[in-house]
This record gives C-alpha cells, sequence and structure tokens, in this order.
C-alpha cells in the first residue's frame, strides 16, 4: 500500500472505530482512543486500554503511564514520532472511587471485541515489529496461553513475517512502591525496548 493509501485508510479505519459498539466499554468512555502515529511506522506499541488522561484527551498513552513510556523510549534511542502507539482496547474501563476514575482491567470478551481494530491497525501500519505491553497486549497479539514472564526477551513471530516482543506495562512500573526496584523495572524495560532498537531498519 502507498503510503497516501495507508493514511487515507488508517483515518477510515479511524472514523470508523469512533462509533464502535463491539462491546459495552463506549457506553461509559468519552471518545474511542485509536492508535496515533505514521502508517509505515516500523515499530507498533500495544498497550492494554486507554486511561484516565487518554480518555479525556482522545490520545494513547499521553497520561502518567506515557510520560513513563517517553523515557523508556528515549533511554533506548527510539523516536517516538516514528512509532505507532495503540492499544488492544479502545475504551476506557473504570470504576468510580470518590471524585476518581479507576481504570479496570479489560474482560477477555472485551479484549477479543476489540481485536478486529488491531488487527486492521497492524494491516494497514504494516509495521515490521510489533511490542505488547503488559499482559493485556500480550493476550490480544499472542492467544490466551501466551505469559510475557516466559515470553520476556524472546523474539516472537506474528503472522504477516512480523516480529513480536512483549515487555511490561508502563503503568506496572509507575506501581512498584520501592525506589530501587522502581530503577530496576525501569532500566529492563530499557533494555527490552534497546533490543528492539537494534531490530529496527536504520532511520
Ligand atoms: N495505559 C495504556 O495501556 N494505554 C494508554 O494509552 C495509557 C495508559
Amino acid at each position: 500500500m502507498s503510503a497516501p493509501a495507508a493514511a487515507a485508510a488508517l483515518e477510515e479505519l479511524r472514523a470508523a472505530a469512533a462509533t464502535c459498539t463491539r462491546c459495552r466499554l463506549y457506553e461509559r468512555a468519552t471518545w474511542t482512543v485509536f492508535g496515533e502515529g505514521p502508517p509505515g511506522a516500523p515499530l507498533m506499541l500495544v498497550g492494554e486500554q486507554p486511561g484516565d488522561r487518554e480518555d479525556v484527551e482522545g490520545r494513547p498513552f499521553v497520561g502518567p503511564a506515557g510520560r513513563l513510556l517517553d523515557r523508556a523510549l528515549a533511554g533506548a534511542g527510539i523516536d517516538r514520532g516514528a512509532v505507532y502507539v495503540t492499544n488492544a482496547v479502545k475504551h476506557f474501563k473504570w470504576v468510580e472511587r470518590g471524585k476518581r476514575r479507576i481504570h479496570q482491567t479489560p474482560l477477555v470478551g472485551e479484549i477479543n471485541a476489540c481485536l478486529p481494530w488491531l488487527d486492521a491497525e497492524m494491516e494497514v501500519v504494516n509495521p515490521r515489529i510489533v511490542v505488547a505491553m503488559g499482559a493485556t497486549a500480550v493476550r490480544a497479539l499472542f492467544g490466551p496461553a501466551a505469559r510475557l514472564t516466559r515470553m520476556r526477551g524472546e523474539r516472537l513471530e506474528l503472522p504477516g513475517g512480523r516480529e513480536g516482543y512483549v515487555t511490561v506495562h508502563p503503568s506496572s512500573i509507575l506501581r512498584v512502591q520501592d525506589a530501587d526496584q522502581r530503577h530496576l523495572e525501569m532500566s529492563r524495560l530499557v533494555d527490552d525496548l534497546s533490543l528492539v532498537a537494534r531490530r529496527l531498519p536504520a532511520a
């Protein structure tokens, strides 16, 4: 697909996903938070679902987890502007606690309902490498038997001849209380992304 055709196809997908009712999560979310990045990006990063900030702004990874991801990408020498960033589930799932909206992990049915969008993004963007961040993305991309801890650090195969990798979700690092442990987890994420960076075609 030519670059203009891919850009047009991606816009069409984004518009179609904006009115998605494939599961009930659309009822309480503000927007469908579709993926973002250049069509033809060699690298696609897949998270779980938009968080509170992403639901407000309508863009993926713009809240605290996104800032941590930006730092990790910079640490690995990857330019976020050249990456397509998306989520396995495209509506924010939350419960109210006082004045706060607390993220809830999506159910298998919700992950599966959203899969056609992820598959379509993959088809149009056509990345050479796809990274699943966290258990939800790992399940969406590699199936129910896949396990992050077992697959981390390995080069995996995805349909279309793509390379797949798995790593932790950036928010899991934000939740680590102990500072030393948090730094360690951050450097492991940077290591995972550095491994990916070495597999990318030279810019
Ligand atoms: N967490 C995710 O999985 N995705 C986002 O876009 C933000 C936080």
